[in-house]
């Protein structure tokens, strides 16, 4: 055998492995592709598609709706506006025993009085603003309204001292789009279930759908910019100008974030505070779970993986040295308790392990101070918004995943079929 023929038969050799290996990898690398294009189609929807309104609503319905803002860099207050748009947002006028409304003829269907029983709502785009004297006297009847009020309260308590009522004046701005002030009281939005009626103008599909959005009360956001010796800045101000759309928003510099961002800088802050360690974010399909997450009538249903298609990255986690995050949106859904518990803990559950957030109140940025409450800044608002999508944007419980394999059977006893064993 000489050289030459052992060289020509080794690479030879060579080439033919050469080969296969190309041809194995092709393959491996085609059938990766292929199942990676494929699979999505054999997984159930509900695992990558929002399957409910709940769902979408946290983003595309009430998402452009809400905006908030600290007033300048130096001023503690917070402003909650909402951004509304005709045929979009579902809007009630409805008296409160100390605001009373006037409205002209034609509109006087869109508010309700305190003795109606319906919430009467309409998606038609109409604002409430200090009377105007206009084709409609608005001024003229409102000052009657107020004598006849200012009467009637001194003939029900003749010892009291007059109450001061506001009156507004129900318009319509004869514009699409709006930016507005409306009383929230710490909630931004109710869900529309029952004991409501739609006067006109219920386009969409989902204005039909429970679970609907609106908003009470809402007067027109106004604004003027003001200079001092020392500041800068602006101040909501019936007399002062309209903001005229979302571009306007935003351009102004006025600091406004909507709640997606809001939502997804809590998403941020529940990453680097570290909540993850001490908390986790998933119901276990296991009895433990179901029933700590739950409440005394039903338990929580288990996680589905489509709860968490809007966020960019999610923290299952692995420890529970507090309790779990997943339905918390449902079990605490009070922003008071959030605010005095990110304060300080232990005031609300006592002998608590959780490190007091201070940082997220405006007073105290090195949360050093122990004696008064700060004012809640843009980071709680932000981890608040972010804790409150956990658990409402549940699958109802009829087109759940986990239906038949849920261990406590909890469409049955949300339906009331069987009882919470414990
Ligand atoms: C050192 C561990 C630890 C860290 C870090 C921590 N927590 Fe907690 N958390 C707890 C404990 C323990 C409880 C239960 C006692 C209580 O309510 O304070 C709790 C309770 C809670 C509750 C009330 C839950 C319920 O169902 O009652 C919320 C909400 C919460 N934490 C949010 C957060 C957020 C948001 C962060 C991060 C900014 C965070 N926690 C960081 C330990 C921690």
């Amino acid at each position: 055998m000489s050289n030459e023929e052992h060289h020509e038969h080794f690479s030879h050799r060579i080439e033919g492995s050469a080969i296969v290996t190309v041809i194995g990898i092709l393959i491996l690398f085609a059938s990766a592709v292929i199942v990676t294009l494929m699979a999505p189609r054999f997984v159930d929807p509900s695992w990558t598609q929002p399957t409910s309104y709940y769902q979408v609503q946290m983003y595309e319905v009430s998402d452009p709706n809400f905006y908030i803002s600290t007033e300048s860099k130096e001023s503690r207050t917070l402003q909650y506006i909402y951004h509304l748009k005709n045929g979009f947002t579902l809007l009630a006028f409805k008296d409160q025993p100390l605001v009373r409304i006037v409205a002209p003829p034609d509109l006087e269907k869109y508010v309700t009085r305190l003795k109606d029983k319906q919430l009467k709502l309409t998606s038609r785009l109409l604002l409430l603003r200090k009377p105007v004297n206009g084709t409609f006297k608005a001024v003229d009847a409102a000052a009657k309204l107020r004598q006849q009020l200012d009467a009637d309260f001194a003939k029900e308590h003749p010892d009291v001292a007059k109450t001061d009522y506001t009156i507004l004046e129900l318009y319509d701005p004869g514009r699409t789009e709006a930016f507005a002030l409306a009383l929230t009281d710490g909630v931004f939005e109710n869900f529309v279930d029952r004991d409501f009626t739609l006067v006109e103008g219920a386009k969409q599909s989902w204005h039909q759908d429970p679970g609907v959005i609106y908003v009470s009360n809402p007067q027109e956001y106004r604004y003027l910019k003001y200079k001092t010796t020392l500041s800068e800045g602006w101040r909501y101000d019936p007399e002062g100008s309209a903001i005229k759309n979302l571009e306007e928003l935003n351009h102004l510099n006025l600091g406004f974030r909507s709640r997606k961002e809001l939502i997804a800088l809590g998403e941020h802050i529940y990453a680097i505070e570290g909540c993850w360690y001490c908390h986790t974010d998933q119901t276990r399909t296991l009895v433990q779970d179901t029933v700590l997450n739950g409440s005394d009538s039903y338990p929580a249903p288990p996680s589905s993986p489509n709860e968490y298609i809007y966020q960019a990255v999610t923290y299952p986690g692995t420890r529970r040295i507090g309790p779990d995050m997943s339905r918390v949106g449902i079990k605490r859904p009070s922003r008071d308790w959030h605010k005095s518990h990110f304060w300080a803990p232990r005031t609300e559950s006592k002998g608590s392990l959780m490190p007091s957030f201070k940082h997220f109140f405006d007073d105290d940025p090195r949360g050093t101070s122990s004696s008064q409450a700060g004012i809640p800044n843009y980071k709680f608002e932000a981890i608040f918004q972010y804790l409150m999508t956990k658990g409402t944007r549940i699958t109802p419980p009829t087109q759940a995943w986990w239906l038949g394999r849920d261990p406590v059977n909890t469409l049955q006893i949300i339906e009331g079929r069987a009882k919470v064993v414990r």
